[in-house]
Formats: structure tokens, sequence, C-alpha cells
């Protein structure tokens, strides 16, 4: 990797990652004890035969998790992103890069996103960008780290908290610009503070097809961001959005949409729960990251074919052959996420 020097936007990537450390918390807030997966004791299944692979975004993951989409731009994010790398090669997850938008101001950070594809050259790789640029710019992006597809992210709530964030959220334009023009399938993606069926059915209205509900629960730009605010001003804000779950719920609303999950995903289970609530995909970010920095790769590389193999016995506990056969799970919802969903009109 060239030698960087660290700009104030290299240098936001670093307290972004040290601060979502900071934060992280065991327990997630996403939901996900709020569904109650009913047993059934005769399963009538050989976990042999259980298929793990799911289809998304026009691809056919061996996995259903991936490691969701953090970081790159700075010298130390370039390091662990060639290491998260490096563990997507070995388990044959997918895996989504952080936002490189750096990259097209200072070019010498393209090194830390194309490490990606230089350590794991068959992999899937899930490009990233903020939803205010151009299709020219989306495609450069595209083509740096030669991506399966983009994840376009949508973070109003973070720029408005961010002293320096921006302060046009005119976005739609772009956005149906960059699914009609680019070369590659379009996610667009909340960053932690979820989806609602009104910006489901709009973005599917402007010709979306693929969406990341990331609901709130794990990692948290409005405390993040307010932590670097210093004055933290904007705390209040910090239960601001819908929980990863009440997301999922909401996405019922709106058909023919396909789905990943991420926010707060934190055992197999969750993972589970997400698939059986109706996404394609689940991407897991603080809670990877967590493991690779207190630990070491090594650690997270078992830690992840140990959430794969704990997958199968998961799927084989609720007799389910595919990731399709979850979808009729039967499951129970706590008395307050019945009380959001009758609110909110959903199922
Ligand atoms: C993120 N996330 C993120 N998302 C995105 O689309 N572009 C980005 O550049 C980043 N940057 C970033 C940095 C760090 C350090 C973290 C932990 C996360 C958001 C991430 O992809 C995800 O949507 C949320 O973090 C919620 O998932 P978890 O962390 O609770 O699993």
């Amino acid at each position: 990797m060239s030698k960087l020097t660290e700009s104030a936007h290299a240098h936001r990537k670093d307290e972004h990652l040290a601060i979502a450390l900071k934060q992280y918390q065991e327990k997630s807030d996403a939901g996900f004890d709020d569904i109650q997966i009913i047993h059934q004791s005769l399963p009538e299944i050989a976990v042999d035969n259980v298929d793990l692979s799911t289809h998304f975004a026009g691809l056919t993951l061996s996995t259903p998790f991936y490691i969701e989409a953090m970081t790159g731009g700075s010298e130390r994010t370039g390091h662990i992103n060639a290491k998260l790398a490096e563990i997507a090669a070995a388990t044959g997850l997918a895996m989504a890069v952080g936002s490189q938008s750096i990259a097209l101001k200072e070019p010498a950070a393209a090194s830390t996103f194309t490490i990606v594809r230089k350590v794991n050259p068959h992999g899937q790789i899930f490009a990233n960008i903020g939803a205010g640029h151009s299709l020219d710019d989306a495609q450069r992006l595209v083509d740096m780290v030669a991506a399966d597809a983009l994840e376009l992210h949508i973070n109003s709530a973070q720029e408005l908290i961010m002293p320096e964030g921006d302060r046009d959220l005119r976005w739609r334009d772009h956005i149906t610009e960059i699914v009609n023009g680019l070369s590659v399938p379009v996610i667009v993606k909340e960053v932690g503070f979820g989806m609602s069926q009104e910006t489901i059915n709009t973005l599917k209205q402007m010709g979306v097809q693929y969406i990341n509900v990331s609901g709130r629960g794990g990692t948290n730009f409005a405390r993040i961001e307010n932590e670097r605010r210093h004055h933290q001003e904007l705390s209040y804000l910090s239960n601001w959005g819908q929980t990863t779950v009440q997301s999922l719920l909401e996405a019922h609303a709106v058909s023919n949409m396909q789905i990943a999950a991420s926010g707060g995903v934190r055992t197999p289970l969750d993972v589970l729960k997400a698939l059986i609530l109706g996404a394609n995909a689940v991407g897991v970010a603080g809670h990877f990251l967590r493991v690779l920095m207190t630990h070491d790769e090594e650690t997270l590389h078992t830690y992840i074919k140990d959430w794969q193999s704990d997958l199968r016995l998961l799927y084989a506990l609720t007799g389910s052959h595919t990731t399709a056969d979850l979808r009729t799970v039967k499951t129970v919802l706590s008395p307050a996420l019945m009380n959001y969903c009758q609110q909110r009109n959903l199922k």
C-alpha cells in the first residue's frame, strides 16, 4: 500500500472505527429478542442436506451472512480491510468495503480499497458510496475494486449530526441515475437508522430492487457522531430510527424487493431470525470488527466458520433445507412489537 498522508477525511475514518469499537455493546437492541421462533419437534431433516446459499442482488452467496461495509481510506483502515478480505476469501463470505468517496478526492486512498480485490481476487465484493454522487463517480468506484454490486448508502441522520456533514440531502435523482446506468446491481443501504415502508416504496418507485434496511440496535452513528462533536449537543437523537427487526417488518408492506438486513446482528440466531423475517442476506459490521480488533485474524476466521456450522444446525432445527424454506417458519412477536405493527398497519 502506498504511503498515505493522513488528511481530515482519513482521520475521520480512524475516528469512526475507534469510537465504534469503544461504544460497542455486547447486547444488541435490534429487536431480535422480540421474535420467538416456534419450536417444532419433528423437523425431519439431516443436517448434511442443509443448503445455506441465498440469492441477493443478482448474486448467489454461499453463506447468507457477509462482512458489512465499514472501512478504508486511511493507512490503518486499509490494513483492516486487507485482513477482512483475507478472512472473506478463506470463508467464502461476501464483503462490502466502506465508503470509497475519499478515493475520489485523494487518489492515494484507492489502495486501501483495491487491496480487498488484490487479496480476494475471486470473491464477491460490494463497492460503497454515499447517495449524493454521480453515476460516473459510482462507476469509477465499482471499477476500482471490480465490484459485484454497489452499496449506495443513505445516511441523512448521520450527515446532519456530523458537524462537517452534508446539508443538502436531495439524493433521489442521483440514486435513479445510478440505478439505471451502473454496470452492476445497486443496493440502497441505510447505516443503522432503519427504513420505513414509505422509504422502501419510494425507492421501489425509483426503480430500486435491492435494499439493506440497516436498522438501529447495533453500531449507532448518532452516538458516534455525537462523541466526535465533543459537546454532544444532539445526544437526544441516540434512539432515532427503526430497529432492524422493525425495519424488516416495514419491508413486508412492499412487495418484490430483495432485502438485506444489518444492524445489531450478534449471533447466528439473529441471522436466522432476520432471514425468517424476509431478509435474503444479512450483513454484520460492528460485531465482526470487535472480534477482529480485540483478538486477531485467526480468531475471526474460526469465529465465522463456527457461525457457518451453527447456522446449518439452526436451519435443521427449524426443518429448513434452504434459505427460502425459512420463510415458512412460525414465529410469535412480543406485545411491544405487535403494538408497533398495529400502529404501522403491518402484518
Ligand atoms: C460503518 N458503516 C458504514 N456503512 C456504509 O454504508 N458505509 C460506510 O462507510 C460505513 N462505515 C462504517 C464504519 C464503521 C467503523 C462501522 C462499524 C460501520 C455502517 C455499517 O455498514 C452498518 O450499516 C451499521 O454499522 C449497522 O451494522 P452493525 O455494525 O450493527 O453490524
